[in-house]
């Protein structure tokens, strides 16, 4: 598929994600986020990916945010659609994506930009990296998540001076803070996140899905994440990853896992 606002290009396993709009920041607008949910959907479809990375064109951003001049004139009625409809279409759709989605920030991860690093499974930032919700100070607050997922990162303490200072930490401090994984220079970034993508991808992807709904369950309303992962649990004992992964461990071999 061909898209305006962004590109992919599938790889060694590897279906690299990059929002294309370098001259506005990679600022998220309506179209963009439309691609972008097509996008992560036809590579969690696709065989032959098994890890996604997402990141931004230009050497100054990953995203800058929301694009400020859609929303501006907005009453009551489109702001509250407008956040629901982009959580559905992309940040809790990333997250609840059964393929590992890694955030690779290279710059600036600003308001939207932020909250869509932290609906990746992880993520893994260049140098350069500055991270923030400035949403009050244009007078509104983070409407896709941000909220709810810098807490669970990084505290509640540290996420409510975040949000409500509108200031932005940089890489080393968004390591310490554990809102990154790891901090690696601008050149290494994507060969950095290419390996640990390949690290991913050696183990058993169905496993992998079910670490990933198990994980993601401990943080959903009225959901039992024991519960959950009992369940996923037990059910990888009825895949074929898991006879290959423990035949092979028995014969001291390395696994060829089917993926089912
Ligand atoms: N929405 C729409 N456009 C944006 C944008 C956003 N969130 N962030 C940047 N842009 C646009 C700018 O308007 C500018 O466009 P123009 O050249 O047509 O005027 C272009 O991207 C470059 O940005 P600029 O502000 O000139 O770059 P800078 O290096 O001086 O500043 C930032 C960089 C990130 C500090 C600044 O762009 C900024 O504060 N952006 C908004 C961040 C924000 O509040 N995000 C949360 C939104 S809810």
């Amino acid at each position: 598929m061909s898209y305006d606002n962004i590109l992919t290009n599938t790889e060694g396993g590897i279906t690299t994600i990059t929002i294309n709009r370098p001259n506005k920041l990679n600022a998220l607008n309506k179209d963009t986020i439309q691609e972008l949910h097509d996008a992560f959907s036809d590579a969690n479809k696709d065989k032959s990916t098994k890890v996604i990375i997402i990141t931004g064109s230009g050497e100054k951003a990953f995203v800058a945010g929301a694009d400020i001049s859609e929303f501006a004139d907005f009453d009551v009625k489109q702001g509250g659609k407008l956040a629901a409809k982009g959580q559905e279409l992309l940040f809790d759709f990333v997250e609840n994506l059964s393929t590992p989605v890694i955030a690779a920030v290279n710059g600036f991860a600003l308001g939207g930009g932020l909250e869509l690093a932290m609906a990746c499974h992880f993520r893994i930032a260049s140098s350069n990296a500055k991270m923030g919700l400035p949403e009050v100070s244009l007078g509104v607050i983070p409407g896709y998540g941000g909220t709810q997922r810098l807490p669970q990162l990084v505290g509640k303490g540290r996420a409510m001076e975040m949000v409500m200072t509108a200031g932005m930490i940089d890489a080393n401090q968004a390591l310490n803070y554990g809102l990154v994984n790891h901090v690696t220079s601008e050149d290494e970034l994507i060969p950095f996140t290419e390996k640990i993508a390949s690290r991913i991808m050696r183990n058993s992807t169905v496993a992998i899905k079910a670490a990933i709904k198990s994980i993601n369950a401990n943080f959903k309303d009225g959901v039992d994440g024991y519960k959950t992962e009992i369940k996923q649990f037990g059910k990888c004992f009825g895949t074929e990853d898991f006879n290959e992964g423990t035949t092979a461990f028995l014969e001291k071999r390395k696994a060829e896992f089917p993926g089912k």
